[in-house]
């Protein structure tokens, strides 16, 4: 049995797709404050296979010991959290409270029930800025907003203990930019509220939901002077998931894999890349620059290649098919 923590939520859901689709039992925890409970009947609409699924806290450790004690999972991914930047800088005590205090319960619990394979979600913003790319594993941290400092500390918490307990074997997976969607249309992000993310609002922008969206910033130092960031299909990072858990099987101790393409895009090809891929133009404009933005980041992922097996193969083009393919859907809906 795998036990899924956010399981409903967008990267949590195309994991479970895999693992169910790979014939693997998989317990959701999700209290769904950013999913809804229809990812289930549609995880089972995708795979033939439905999940079980318990709506509940990870700050919890009532509902956290009731689950594990009758399921004792033999694995957990840990996706269950905030992620929202700016809503962190303004609400940064429930971020600390979730995304840490929410780690370190779901952890003594599963110390208290045999569990001792653990999959953790973090980010690429817990590295410090730098100019020097791409970001290895080994590159300075150093996160600049209370939810990097979240993932840093969480991560440190998992250090401490694979340290402490070697029968702990822990992958912490800093991801660098999902997007894109399950090719099923099914599962993908589900848009709530106004979003923050460059590809929800192109979107937008191209449906008409929006006039148009903005570019952040065209006087960056970089080759056409929007933002670069390192893109890569929510597919492709759900089976980096698949291949850390099954490291796991022998490998001890705690290790940490950058999840990227190694390719950075600007927002300008990005948009490009879109008009090519679906037929739509997402029209914008050219704003100032978005305070926070970093000029231009990219990972190695050379790691999860070499210890992992696991290399992104998605391009530009299918994380903009399937990102619109989903969007309309929601539209639809
Ligand atoms: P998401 O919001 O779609 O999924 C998170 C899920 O966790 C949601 O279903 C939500 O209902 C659930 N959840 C939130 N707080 C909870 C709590 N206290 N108890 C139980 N469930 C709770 O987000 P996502 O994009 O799928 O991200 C998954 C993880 O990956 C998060 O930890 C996030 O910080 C991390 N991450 C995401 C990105 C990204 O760009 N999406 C990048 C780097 C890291
Ligand atoms: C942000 C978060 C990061 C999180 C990621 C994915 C910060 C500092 N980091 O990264 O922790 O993992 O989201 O959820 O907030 N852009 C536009 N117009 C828009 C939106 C974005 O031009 O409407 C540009 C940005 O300036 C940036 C790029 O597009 O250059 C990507 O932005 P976004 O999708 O928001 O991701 P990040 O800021 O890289």
């Amino acid at each position: 049995m795998i036990l899924v923590t956010g399981g409903t939520g967008y990267i949590g859901s195309h994991v479970c797709a895999l693992l169910l689709a790979a014939g693997r039992e998989v317990a959701i925890v999700d209290n769904l404050s950013n999913s809804g409970a229809d990812v289930v009947d549609r995880l089972e609409t995708v795979t033939g296979r439905r999940p079980l699924f318990h709506r509940g806290d990870v700050r919890d450790a009532g509902f956290l010991t009731e689950v594990a004690a009758k399921l004792r999972p033999e694995c957990a991914l840990h996706f269950a959290g905030l992620k929202a930047v700016a809503e962190s800088v303004r609400q940064p005590l429930a971020y600390y409270d979730v995304n840490v205090g929410g780690t370190a319960t779901l952890l003594k619990v599963l110390q208290q029930n045999g569990t001792r394979r653990f999959v953790f979600s973090s980010s690429a913003t817990v590295y410090a800025p730098s100019e020097v790319m791409p970001l290895t594993e080994e590159s300075p941290l150093g996160p600049y907003n209370p939810y990097g400092w979240t993932k840093f500390m969480a991560e440190q918490i998992l250090r401490d203990l694979a340290a402490a307990a070697p029968d702990w074997r822990v992958a912490v997976l800093r991801y660098f930019n999902p997007v894109g969607a399950h090719e099923s249309g099914l599962l993908g992000e589900k848009p709530l509220g106004t979003p923050n993310n460059l590809m929800p609002r192109l979107c937008d922008a191209a449906a008409g939901r929006t006039p148009r969206f903005s570019v952040f910033g065209l006087d960056y130092p970089t080759r056409d002077g929007s933002g670069v960031r390192d893109y890569l299909h929510v597919t492709d990072l759900a089976l980096g998931h698949i291949r850390a858990m099954e490291h796991l099987e022998t490998a001890a101790g705690a290790h940490v894999y950058n999840l990227g393409t190694g390719t950075g895009l600007s927002v300008l090809e990005m948009a490009a890349a879109f008009r090519a891929a679906t037929g739509v133009e997402a029209p914008y404009e050219v704003c100032p620059r978005r305070p926070g933005d970093l000029a231009e980041y990219y990972s190695s992922p050379a790691k999860a290649e070499r210890e992992l097996g696991w290399k992104a193969e998605k391009t530009p083009a299918d994380m903009c098919r399937d990102a619109w393919a989903f969007h309309r859907r929601c539209l639809a809906d």
